[in-house]
């Protein structure tokens, strides 16, 4: 039976998608099987980091309201990663919490790892996502704002499910957000499940669709693998490691921002009134 996460923050563009996305391609790597859902319905995005926009026919709703088969809504992504699309059409409002509860119990078998990525706020979407849930991961990027909200997330997880504040976007070179130090001395070290830096690669390679190129040695990623070997094996790493790595991501920040090469394909999105989706213009 596969292992159930909920990726969720309250405040919105924290990095719930990115975080997701990037513990998929983490763990597939792995060698375990992952299917990525993008449980933001009627806003979702998951397909563009992916670069998967443009095979996104069908989504879990179609597949729980019997529209399609499930396997034709599945998208393969990489080796041993799948993608479940969210429906861009229907809300939460929409959506039937049933549904995608059946959804899961039918793939629940086929995967070593669920991630939901989850909207924005609160409501109906973060409650069936967290009552099918074995870990809840909560994303707080450097602002009160945003540690604020998911304390208030916190509240919703029921206790015998593991939950985590996972730290996101830190960096010691912007003094204008809040810093590691200040925003660790808030949480409560049973609940720290880690930090990851700001990294201007890994922001690329999901504006441009490129995520799998995910880079396994960059500070991000052994961040990432850090954080969950502290979620799953509940191990606990010293505080200086975690700042040691926010040091990384930085000085590799520093080597793009000093003139190495950006990645220079770009491709643009266009609006097809027909399928009402955006779709790249080319891949
Ligand atoms: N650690 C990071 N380093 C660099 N960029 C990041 C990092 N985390 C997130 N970002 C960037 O921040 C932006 C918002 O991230 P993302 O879309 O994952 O947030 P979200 O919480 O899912 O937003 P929403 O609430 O709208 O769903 C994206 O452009 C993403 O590339
Ligand atoms: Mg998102």
């Amino acid at each position: 039976m596969a292992a159930i996460f909920s990726i969720a923050s309250g405040k919105g563009g924290v990095g719930k998608t990115l975080i997701t996305t990037s513990f998929g391609i983490l763990l597939s790597r792995q060698g375990k099987k992952v299917i990525m859902i993008d449980g933001d319905m009627g806003l979702r995005n998951m397909d563009l980091g992916l670069g998967v926009e443009n095979e996104c026919l069908y989504n879990i709703y179609d597949a729980a309201q019997g529209k399609c088969f499930l396997e034709e809504a599945i998208i393969p992504v990489s080796k041993n990663l799948d993608f479940l699309p969210a429906s861009q059409n229907d809300s939460w409002d929409t959506v039937f919490p049933s549904a995608f509860d059946t959804v899961l119990e039918d793939i629940q078998n086929s995967y070593d790892f669920i991630l939901i990525d989850c909207p924005a706020g609160l409501g109906k979407g973060i409650e069936t996502a967290f009552s099918l849930s074995d870990h809840v991961v909560l994303v707080i990027a450097p602002s009160w704002a945003s540690r604020r909200n998911a304390d208030r997330l916190r509240t919703m997880v029921k206790p015998q499910i593991s939950a985590h504040f996972v730290l996101n976007q830190f960096s010691y070179v912007n003094d204008r957000q809040i810093g590691f130090d200040d925003m660790l001395e808030t949480v409560d070290p049973d609940l720290f499940g880690g930090v990851l830096p700001y990294s201007e690669a890994v922001n690329q390679l999901s504006h441009f669709g490129h995520m799998t190129e995910l880079d396994n040695d960059c500070a991000f990623s052994k961040a990432l693998a850090y954080i969950l070997r502290s979620i799953l094996e509940d191990k606990e790493f010293p505080v200086t490691r975690w700042k040691s790595l926010v040091c990384q991501g930085d000085k590799e920040n520093e080597k793009i921002l000093n003139g190495l090469p950006l990645r220079k394909s770009h491709y643009g999105l266009t609006w097809n009134s027909g399928s009402k989706v955006y779709r790249r213009r080319r891949r």
